[in-house]
């Protein structure tokens, strides 16, 4: 029998991406998906309709799918949205995790089971940093609804771990992106602004703080450290990233240079991008990852730049003019 497994957030870049690494371990994968975002998944994947906001859809998928592994990557993730949105993103996000976590308590009473759970925690919920670098022992600050959400959630994983003995893991994930990131964050917004820029189809792209430091690892790599958590012998919680920090003006610099492009010609500061409170600087310390679970990040911030916008160059003219880039004034 293979290993059965849940994915929440399927449609989203993290979900495609452990997507293909549970196929490639052999794994039946199963996705919880909204309404409306099948198309975005792989064909392969038995899918199950449902929204974190209502309970009464969790425990049934959960009856059907039979998971051994549930992967709660399902959450309205977009950081200055949750300021426009602050109610619907504590529900989806923080009483999101709360139902789900309830749900797999509830199937593990019923059928007996043992069902590992891994929530999708945050370095947003550092926010405004006690210390830099950032490890499993640094204290939260959350900046954001989104940051606040997150470390509910976050507390709750922990509490159902210690209350009911249950499997359940935190991964701490710093920022991380891909050909796949959703065109409303920043390095995806700069490589597909780049690419149209090159290819002569907009001119201007409207940005926030050039300012702010993250530490921007591949998704690819980072839904491995998710899997190697499940797999470890006791639940834990553990900060993924790379431990190295640019901020956005250097990714701007290293996307542009990247295309022969100068991005000072086209960039205008927009000051409705700006957060109401931003977190100015995130930088991991992922050295309990590396030593317990031998998880180590494969791709540096060069690579990964210009992965994303090589992609965004080669895609198709369709796929170019559907990815319109975000218009003065939008949230992204
Ligand atoms: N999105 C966006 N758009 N961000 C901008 C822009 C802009 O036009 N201009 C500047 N920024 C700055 C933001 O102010 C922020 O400091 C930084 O770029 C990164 O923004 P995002 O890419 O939106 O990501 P994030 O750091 O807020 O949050 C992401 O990473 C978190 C993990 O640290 C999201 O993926 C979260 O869901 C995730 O938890």
């Amino acid at each position: 029998m293979p290993r059965s497994s849940l994915i929440t957030g399927i449609s989203g870049q993290d979900g495609s991406y452990l997507t293909e690494l549970l196929f490639s371990k052999g794994y039946e994968v199963h996705g919880l998906v909204q309404y409306g975002r099948r198309e975005l998944c792989d064909p392969r994947v038995k899918l199950h309709y449902a929204d974190l906001t209502d309970s009464s859809a969790l425990l049934p998928i959960l009856e059907r799918a039979q998971p051994d592994e549930v992967y709660h990557l399902g959450a309205q993730s977009h950081v200055r949205l949750s300021f426009d949105l602050p109610v619907h993103t504590v529900d989806v996000t923080g009483l999101g995790t709360l139902r789900m976590l309830e749900a797999v308590r509830q199937y593990q009473r019923i059928s007996g089971r043992l069902v590992k759970f891994y929530q999708a925690s945050s370095s947003e919920m550092f926010g405004k940093v006690a210390e830099t670098p950032q490890n499993e022992q640094t204290p939260f600050h959350p900046r954001s609804p989104y940051a606040c959400a997150k470390l509910f959630a976050h507390w709750q994983t922990i509490n159902y771990r210690e209350a009911y003995g249950m499997f359940a893991c935190s991964g701490i994930l710093f920022n991380h992106e891909s050909p796949r990131r959703g065109i409303n964050f920043v390095t995806r917004k700069i490589t597909l602004a780049a690419a149209r820029i090159k290819l002569g189809l907009q001119d201007k792209l409207s940005l926030g703080n050039l300012d702010a430091v993250r530490d921007w690892g591949f998704a690819g790599d980072y839904v491995e450290a998710m899997w190697r958590m499940l797999q470890h012998d006791t639940p834990d919680d553990y900060v993924v990233a790379t431990g190295q920090t640019h901020t956005v003006r250097e990714f701007l610099d290293e996307v542009f240079s990247h295309l022969d492009l100068d991005w000072r010609e086209h960039v205008e500061i927009d000051p409705n991008l700006f957060r109401p409170a931003e977190v100015d600087i995130l930088c991991g310390d992922a050295s309990k990852a590396r030593r317990v679970l031998g998880w180590q990040p494969k791709v540096g911030f060069q690579e990964l730049a210009r992965m994303m916008v090589d992609a965004d160059l080669h895609a198709t003219p369709d796929e170019l003019s559907l990815l319109e880039a975000p218009r003065v004034g939008d949230w992204g």
